[in-house]
């Protein structure tokens, strides 16, 4: 389903080939990408089959439907709900959340081909990831609270910032110069200023009363009279 912020209206999006949940789902340039995952029995071409949808096909006229990609090698990624990052004309994922012994891919969506994730990049993804704008990920090590950034030439993890309330955080989103994340319990959204310069600053936004974040999204600033 899709949701208009403009309208505030809910639609129905193209059927997918095959039903899944366990998959790992992304998007990056303008496109949404299902890959894996087990529909209502476990199916080796499910788990294997990569989808992609342009959300801008109707603009650019071309058929507005699931259009699929290079499988991927095995259907490892079938386990777990997985987010997949968009990043530089790429699609990163790990085959387990949190801080597991995982595997991780990367899709190249120009060269419609998967590869293996850059060791340190792998080594580092130790919980929850997003990137900003499709240019730079940060990721938060899950137990011990530590938020960093990756850097694509050293192939290492920059280390932002330490602090409890980073423990445990999940559904990590971010936009506009901030990283936010769902504090452990559900209760509050942790939110860092990682634009401003260093230390980076945190605080906390509580959840509306009686409500536990469930999942995070950023929406653009919104206006009627845009053109
Ligand atoms: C993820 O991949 C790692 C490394 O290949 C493997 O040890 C682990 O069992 C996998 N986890 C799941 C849940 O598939």
């Amino acid at each position: 389903m899709i949701f208009d912020p403009l309208s505030g209206n809910w639609t129905l999006g193209p059927p997918l080939a095959a039903p899944r949940r366990w998959c790992a789902s992304g998007a990056c340039c303008g496109a949404v990408f299902v890959a894996s995952g087990v529909g209502s029995q476990y199916n080796t071409g499910v788990a294997r089959s990569v989808e992609k949808w342009d959300v801008d096909s109707l603009r650019h006229r071309r058929r507005w439907n699931w259009q699929k990609m290079r499988n991927l090698k095995d259907g490892k990624f079938s386990r777990d709900a997985i987010d997949g990052v968009g990043w530089r004309g790429k699609l990163c994922m790990v085959n387990v959340s949190g801080g597991a012994t995982k595997e991780g891919i990367i899709y190249d969506i120009e060269k419609d081909s998967w590869g293996e994730m850059p060791e340190g990049m792998l080594a580092g993804w130790r919980g929850p990831a997003a990137a900003m704008d499709e240019e730079t990920i940060y990721a938060v090590d899950e137990s011990k609270g530590l938020l960093k950034k990756y850097d694509h030439a050293k192939d290492v993890w920059a280390h932002l910032m330490v602090d409890e309330r980073l423990k445990g955080v999940h559904h990590l989103a971010a936009a506009g110069g901030k990283v936010c994340g769902s504090a452990a319990d559900g209760s509050t959204i942790v939110v860092v200023d990682v634009a401003a310069p260093p230390p980076a600053r945190l605080w906390e936004v509580a959840a509306p009363p009686g409500f536990q974040v469930s999942a995070l999204h950023i929406l653009p600033r919104l206006s009627n009279n845009a053109t």
